[in-house]
């Protein structure tokens, strides 16, 4: 087998997205498209990816990591056949080329493979047949049997009427040999209907040269859709759900409901995982064996580790959770919480780059941020830890088998001791020592005799 050079083209304007961004970083699952082209691509094993840029450029160079990439602009898109021509001094002779298009997020690698393999020494074409053919360029036989031999590739507004009728479609997906594409680039013309250079002229060429013309019928027609609307970009999103989601229940995890579960970037799942309703997961999720998550949850690079609980509404988000620990519902972990196992987050409690040790308790409406929990700590309802001046952030210690009582106040930087107990209603300012009774409390109580409650003034009529 030759070298394989991939070149993906991506210099459309997208002028059907209304959008300031350009078409080919706009996101299915959470990734932009032009990323799973070059997933696939990556998976071929080329010796080269050359991308042909236009629209948006330096924001696509910019928005794409990936390193070993040669970039290639196309100032003005006179056609896909002036695109390809504009990566031809990068194609060595000895080698074979893989035409992808930029904006196919779900193209296949086995299908890529198999049209690979022809286009070792044919002109290799991926075609699709299509109900409604409308737009796409038609691939036009001796015969109309499929088998017959491939004579060229008409498009749509050259298209005469009879072959308007072939339902037989190129969907811009071709492999060859490069000193045949080479020779065919420098022939191209622009007079046809849309005045532009198109790549598919080169069927044409191949038959003149004799060279056999192959086609890979694909039978999955997402893998070979292209986004040219934020319709489109729906309808292969929802495609790649279903296909991620069919993966997850295929390896085992429980899905309420398949069709209500959003994956955007990896989620690695261990053995009895029970996923409930409407869950978002980004980046990159692990959740480790017989872990639940209930409904309406976002959880975004995280780790939940064996057997923990996450309720209903809660939000995750750069956070790890250790193993049988329950969290939610409607809790909130933010970047940088680390629980240890066993640990109970509850209701409305806020957690921001703060650990807390095995078996601590936060249950209801506080704010813990900057902070260190040892084990076995109870913090009772409302507390805050007041981290930040306004300016500087400083850190909360809470050492092992601590007591806060309810709607305390931890001005930061404070220490509570290993065992301490704090009053409830509390504002702390000082260090709290080790197994002592701490408690600070505005005023002492007291009642008024004879008050009475404010009763409601008439209105005049
Ligand atoms: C092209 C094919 C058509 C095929 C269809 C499949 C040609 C002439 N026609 O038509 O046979 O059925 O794709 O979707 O090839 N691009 C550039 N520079 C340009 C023009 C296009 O980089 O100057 C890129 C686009 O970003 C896109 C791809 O090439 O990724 C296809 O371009 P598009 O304009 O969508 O081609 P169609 O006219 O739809
Ligand atoms: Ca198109």
């Amino acid at each position: 087998m030759k070298n394989l050079n991939i070149i993906i083209l991506a210099a459309g304007k997208g002028t059907r997205m209304h959008s300031s961004t350009p078409k080919v970083l706009h996101a299915i699952g959470g990734q932009p498209i032009l990323n799973h082209v070059l997933d696939c691509a990556n998976k071929l094993n080329p010796s080269k990816i050359i991308i042909v840029y236009g629209f948006g450029g330096e924001v696509v160079k910019t928005a794409i990591t990936q390193d070993n990439i040669i970039w290639v602009e196309q100032v003005e898109q006179k056609g896909t056949g002036h695109a390809v021509q504009q990566a031809i001094d990068h194609l060595n002779d000895s080698d074979q080329a893989l035409i992808m298009l930029g904006d196919v997020p779900l193209v296949n690698a086995s299908e890529c493979s198999e049209l690979i393999e022809s286009g070792n020494t044919d002109l290799a074409i991926m075609t699709l047949i299509k109900e409604d053919p409308t737009g796409y360029g038609r691939i036009v036989r001796a015969s109309s049997s499929y088998d017959s031999k491939v004579l060229q590739i008409t498009e749509q507004k050259d298209a005469s009427s009879e072959q308007q009728l072939i339902k037989e479609v190129n969907t811009g997906i071709m492999a060859m040999p490069n000193k045949q594409l080479k020779s065919w680039l420098l022939k191209l013309e622009n007079n046809n209907a849309q005045g532009e250079f198109y790549l598919t002229d080169i069927v044409k060429y191949a038959v003149d040269d004799k060279l056999n013309v192959a086609t890979v019928t694909t039978s999955d027609e997402y893998s070979v859709t292209g986004i040219n609307s934020k319709k489109d970009l729906e309808i292969i999103e929802r495609a790649y759900q279903t296909k991620n989601a069919e993966q997850l229940l295929f390896s085992g995890v429980t899905l309420k409901d398949k069709s209500r579960i959003d994956v955007r970037g990896t989620l690695n799942c261990g053995k009895d995982v029970i996923i409930d309703v409407n869950c978002i997961f980004e980046g990159k999720v692990t959740l480790g064996d017989n872990v639940s998550i209930g409904p309406n949850c976002v959880i975004k690079n995280a780790s939940i580790e064996t057997g923990t609980k996450i309720a209903a509404f809660t939000h995750i988000d750069d956070a790890s959770v250790g193993g049988d620990s329950k969290i939610g519902p409607f809790a909130r972990l933010r970047p940088g919480a680390k629980l240890a196992s066993n640990t109970h987050i509850g209701n409305f409690v806020e957690i921001k780059n703060a650990e807390v040790g095995v078996g601590s308790k936060v249950n209801h409406l506080s704010y813990i941020g900057d902070s260190v929990i040892g084990k076995s700590v109870n913090i009772g309802a409302g507390t805050i830890t007041c981290n930040y001046d306004g300016q500087n952030k400083f850190k909360t210690i809470i050492e092992d088998n601590a007591f806060i009582g309810s709607d305390t106040q931890l001005v930061a930087p404070v220490t509570i001791g290993r065992g301490a107990t704090i009053a409830a209603g509390s504002t702390i300012t000082k260090d709290a020592p080790s197994e002592q009774l701490t408690l600070c409390r505005a005023k002492a109580q007291k009642s008024i005799p004879g008050w009475k409650r404010p009763v409601k003034i008439k209105k005049e009529q």
